[in-house]
């Protein structure tokens, strides 16, 4: 029986990595069924609207969609489209994997490392922003539930499990933001007893940003809040090479979005020079959730051989392939 995913293709350079993400599955034999949908700048000047509603349903309907990156127009009001998914949906698990791969000019070699971020609540609550009448004070509410801050680190440990991952490392400032990352530390300490099989530790987040690039070898999984979460898995990008290679996951408990961690790239869309890596990336994660372990393997061996040979690889990996050309790379690996 085949699977049915809603898959956005998105803006700029989004519709060509996605096309060449779905020629990839379809090579491996996944056997998917694809519901598009649109969302973003195009769906803007198809319907009006950034996100239609027929959107939504496609994603709601599906166990799984497959996102392009979306551009959001500026400063004409609009909210982030990815923010209000995350809130509709209450994706509340963001999963930013990042590993080494052989044949970047990456600064490190041996990094598997899962930043495990927080998604609704902590400084992006969007709680109580007031910025006063004379311009000259800002406020915003920063929100820690109890709730909130249980299931991502159960989610983390679980998850640490099921990839048999060793290490746990939750990351907070309780030191000087008693109140809420003092509620998420307390809540990491509490759930780290339950799982006695992993190693727990805990880590204030600036000492984690210089350990991150001092010595990156000793983090496994980090899980931590919204902002913190944020920051440290573009800082875990840099260190295997970018955004070229950073995939990322929404999940909650009724729906999950996959996508890459960047943007639209207006200044390369439509030149075949954009580097479909972290879409595939985040395909392989799709694979995973759907329990489909055997496909996600193939792919990421595949992708894996094509970056270490080089030279049909995109130009930000150091090779001279285009889209197309690093694609059918893939496809004939498979
Ligand atoms: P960006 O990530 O689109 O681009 C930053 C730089 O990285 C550019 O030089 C671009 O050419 C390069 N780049 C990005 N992806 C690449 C790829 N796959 N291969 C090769 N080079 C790549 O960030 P920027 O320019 O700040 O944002 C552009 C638009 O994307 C904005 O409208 C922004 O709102 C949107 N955006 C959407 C996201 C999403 O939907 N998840 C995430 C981040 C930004
Ligand atoms: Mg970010």
């Amino acid at each position: 029986m085949s699977t049915t995913i809603t898959v956005i293709p998105g803006d700029g350079i989004g519709p060509d990595i996605i096309d060449a993400t779905l020629k990839i599955l379809d090579k491996a034999g996944c056997n998917f069924t694809y519901e598009y949908a649109d969302a973003g700048l195009s769906a803007l000047e198809k319907t009006g609207e950034l996100l239609p509603q027929a959107t939504l349903d496609a994603i709601a309907r599906n166990p799984a969609t497959l996102k392009g990156p979306l551009t959001t127009p500026v400063g004409e009001g609009f909210t982030s489209i990815n923010v209000s998914l995350r809130k509709h949906f209450n994706l509340y698990a963001n999963l930013r994997p990042v590993k080494s791969f052989k044949g970047t000019q990456a600064r490190y070699e041996d990094i598997d490392i899962i930043t495990i971020r927080e998604n609704t609540e902590g400084m992006y609550s969007g709680l109580g922003q007031v910025v006063s009448d004379d311009g000259q004070e800002a406020q915003a509410v920063s929100q820690i539930t109890r709730q909130g801050a249980e299931r991502i680190v159960r989610f983390a440990y679980e998850l640490a499990r099921r990839e048999g991952r060793k290490k746990v490392t939750a990351v907070h400032k309780a030191n000087i933001l008693k109140s809420t990352s003092g509620l998420f530390l307390k809540v990491a300490r509490e759930i780290a007893a339950e799982y006695p099989d992993i190693q727990s530790e805990e880590m204030i987040v600036d000492a984690v940003c210089m350990k991150l690039v001092m010595n990156p070898e000793q983090f496994d999984v980090i899980v931590t809040t919204n902002l913190f979460g944020d920051i440290l898995s573009d800082l875990c990008a840099g260190l295997v090479g970018g955004l070229g290679l950073a995939p990322g996951a929404n999940i909650g408990d009724q729906s999950a979005i996959f996508e890459a961690v960047h943007g639209s790239a207006p200044d390369i869309a439509g030149k075949n020079l954009a580097n479909p890596t972290s879409v595939i990336l985040g395909a392989i994660q799709m694979l995973e959730y759907l329990g489909m372990q055997d496909h996600a393997k193939r792919i990421l061996a595949a992708v894996t051989d094509v970056i270490a040979s080089g030279d049909r690889t995109t130009r930000d990996l150091g090779g001279t392939g285009g889209t197309t050309e690093f694609t059918q790379a893939i496809i004939e690996r498979l």
